[in-house]
């Protein structure tokens, strides 16, 4: 028990880790939280400060998340917990991760969005369920041109998936909880969804739209 604790609070200071925060600091002297969407995540990192670097913001925000669902699993392997324990801490593990993302101890509680973080999770959790949410993800971005639609599309997938594929029977935690975070990436994305509303969302192009 004392040990689960530990890894807990472990998971959650890892998802506070404010990575395009310091990335913009360390390399480029500002806050991101002043520019573009003000959101400290890997998309606004694209946007304000470009590919490599909204890239590496990408790779350790999702990073997080997949090392914090790793412990349960490295847990597992060991035989300190057996199977159902393993995916209830995995699901625990990686939502403090997310939890820390979005409400991180080091940045006066002002995180980003939690999409970069989840993926890894997910990835983690289940490849196959995370592949699909991803293409359901691009699918829509490349029709929208919005992350923001395209990451509420993807984090849908992932729970309604499940719930094709077993009807419930074999991951009814993982669902719950898919749906659970689902509605907390609505909830974080509220602005971008009335700005999508109003057509003042943002558009983003990976190929620069010829004028
Ligand atoms: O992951 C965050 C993304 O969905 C939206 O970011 O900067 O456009 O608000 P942003």
């Amino acid at each position: 028990i004392l040990l689960i604790l530990l890894i807990s609070v472990y998971c959650y200071l890892l998802g506070s880790i404010p990575t395009a925060v310091w990335y913009g600091r360390r390399f480029y002297g500002v806050d991101i939280r002043t520019l573009g969407s003000g959101n400290a995540g890997a998309t606004n990192t694209f946007r304000v400060f470009g590919k490599k670097a909204g890239t590496i913001v990408l790779l350790i925000d999702a990073w997080k998340g997949f090392f914090a669902t790793a412990q349960a699993v490295i847990l597992y392997r060991i035989g300190l917990v057996d199977l159902e324990t393993c995916i209830t801490l995995q699901i625990i593990f990686g939502f403090l991760a997310v939890l820390g993302h979005l409400l991180p101890a080091f940045n006066s509680f002002k995180g980003g969005k939690g999409v970069a973080t989840l993926l890894g999770m997910v990835i983690c959790l289940h490849p196959l369920a995370a592949f699909l949410s991803i293409l359901f993800f691009v699918i829509t971005f490349v029709i929208f041109h919005f992350v923001s639609l395209a990451s509420i599309v993807g984090s849908f997938t992932f729970p309604i998936l499940l719930l094709f594929e077993t009807f419930g029977k074999e991951y009814p935690l993982m669902i719950i909880f898919g749906f659970f975070v689902t509605s907390l990436v609505l909830f974080t994305h509220r602005k971008n969804i009335s700005r999508i509303l109003k057509g003042t969302e943002n558009r983003m192009y990976f190929i620069p739209k010829k004028q």
